[in-house]
């Protein structure tokens, strides 16, 4: 695992768009696992940026959602599939048609999981999944005794989450769903690059549970340390509690070149 630690979370969306554009340049059909919330939202931005500024392109390039809420109408702003649309999809030019997400509208919920996990198949699986990491240390939406094999179900979220992103439902928590679709651990962990970004002091003590502490499924993220390539990039008040924090340091500092991400 490398940890790379940056002063700010605009430095992280720098690193996170770069993996990006690696695989970009180097994959004629590449596909990316969004992840929503808070954390990739300057990765997006960045990208945003360089498609606009500097013709980066994602001709070619496919994007999965890695969660959905159930329960709200189609089009409802609090889907993820908007809000990606909004954030990331639109602003790089991938068409509606290229973002793939769990169908939670008009067919059994149990089914379309299945049809997810096939589409992602179909498309020869992820090449860099991006992921954040919620104060419980879940990722996607498998909160704490998750199965660590699990693949894309349903799952209902902890109250702890729902208060966190009650932030996105007008600070209303009872407007933020109970169910979701999510990738499951398993599905997350055939992506060939884990990104995981964590900012701001709120995520110091899951970041270092989830990386440095035992692997185990009251922390669903620290099954990241059975991944043979991840990528975590965390701002110094994220990474504050990492035990290992200066070593991490000095590894990126003199990183060789031929270890390109
Ligand atoms: C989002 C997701 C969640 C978030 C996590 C952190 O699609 O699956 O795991 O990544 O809850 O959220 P933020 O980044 O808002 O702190």
């Amino acid at each position: 695992m490398e940890v790379v630690v940056v002063d700010g979370e605009e430095k992280a969306g720098l690193v996170v768009a770069d993996i990006f554009c690696r695989a970009l340049a180097s994959r004629e059909r590449p596909t990316f696992g969004v992840a929503t919330g808070g954390s990739p939202l300057p990765t997006y931005a960045e990208l945003i940026r360089r498609h606009r500024e500097e013709g980066l392109s994602f001709a070619g390039a496919s994007a999965f959602l890695l969660d959905e809420y159930l329960g709200l109408s189609e089009g409802h702003p609090g889907l993820y599939r908007t809000f990606i649309e909004e954030v990331f999809a639109g602003g790089v030019g991938l068409p509606a048609e290229r973002l793939f997400g769990p169908q939670v509208h008009g067919v059994r919920a149990d089914a379309a999981c299945a049809e997810y996990e096939e589409r992602i198949e179909r498309a020869g699986g992820i090449d860099v999944q991006l992921l954040g990491i919620g104060g419980d240390g879940h990722i996607g939406f498998n909160e704490p005794s998750s199965s660590l094999a699990s693949r894309t179900r349903i799952k209902t979220l902890t109250q702890e989450t729902r208060e966190d992103n009650a932030r996105f439902f007008g600070g209303d928590v009872e407007a933020v769903p109970m169910h979701v679709v999510t990738m499951g651990i398993g599905t997350i962990m055939e992506a060939r690059h884990l990104v995981l970004v964590a900012t701001g002091e709120g995520k110091a003590e899951c970041l270092a549970r989830a990386i440095e502490g035992p692997l185990t499924a009251r922390v669903p993220a620290s099954v990241l340390q059975m991944h043979p390539h991840v990528t975590v990039v965390a701002d110094e008040a994220a990474a504050s509690g990492l035990e290992l924090l200066e070593y991490y340091k000095e590894t990126y500092r003199g990183k060789p070149d031929w270890q390109s991400c």
